[in-house]
């Protein structure tokens, strides 16, 4: 799995236990997924270049580390996606964000799109896609798809959970794009959900079951 990063922090492991308890409420439910999405974000940018400014302190000059380019994209895949997001912008507030409409039809479990806006400058930004549930990978690799259509060419990807379908199908798709996860479940039922999962995400989101 060398395109996949499992964050196995105790803190997001612990998180996610309780996220997954079919007990745990919608409110709950959110507010963990905000608390995770803090930790998730500060792995996959670990990576991201730097570049440096010169300030003044009270003391002294000095060359000072700042973020390099563009500012970065965040891309949640609607409807769950957005509970990530907003834990994304608490850390990178000056993000742009790239909204994806897309759901999965429960008898083919083939996305069908829906809404799509972004930046026009992707070619130029880092592009962060957002969904907690990479199950069969359809709709993430739609979603890519649809990112390098309009431009992106620096693209990873932050979700939960994934299935180790998903994930095969998806890196061998897409093996530019990385990757990170909380976890690796163990295999997909045979309505496309993950086992064993934490259900339907935008339904325990928002409470629409
Ligand atoms: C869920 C989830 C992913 C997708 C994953 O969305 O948030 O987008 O399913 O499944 P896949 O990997 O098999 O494509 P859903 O279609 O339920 O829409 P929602 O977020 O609006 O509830
Ligand atoms: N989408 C979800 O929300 N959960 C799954 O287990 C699979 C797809």
């Amino acid at each position: 799995m060398a395109n996949v990063v499992i964050i196995d922090h105790p803190l997001v492991q612990h998180k996610l236990s309780i996220m997954r308890a079919k007990d745990t409420s919608t409110k709950s439910f959110r507010q963990l997924l905000r608390e995770i999405s803090h930790l998730l974000c500060y792995e996959a940018t670990r990576d991201i270049k730097l570049t440096t400014k010169t300030i003044e302190t009270p003391l002294t000059s000095m060359e000072a580390p700042i973020i390099e380019g563009k500012k970065l994209v965040f891309a949640p895949i609607l409807r769950a996606g957005m509970g990530l997001l907003e834990g994304m912008l608490d850390l990178v507030p000056s993000a742009r964000v790239a909204h994806i409409g897309l759901y999965r039809d429960p008898e083919t479990l083939q996305p069908v799109e829906y809404y799509f806006k972004a930046p026009e400058d992707l070619n130029e930004r880092v592009v962060i896609l957002l969904d907690p549930m990479l199950a069969t990978a359809n709709s993430a690799i739609a979603a890519v798809d649809k990112l390098k259509q309009r431009g992106a060419n620096d693209i990873r990807f932050v979700c939960l959970l994934a299935a180790p379908e998903g994930i095969a199908k998806f890196t061998a798709t897409h093996p530019d794009v990385k990757v990170y996860t909380a976890a690796r479940d163990s295999h997909l039922n045979d309505h496309g959900y993950i086992v064993p999962g934490l259900g339907d995400a935008g339904d325990r989101m928002y409470g629409t079951k």
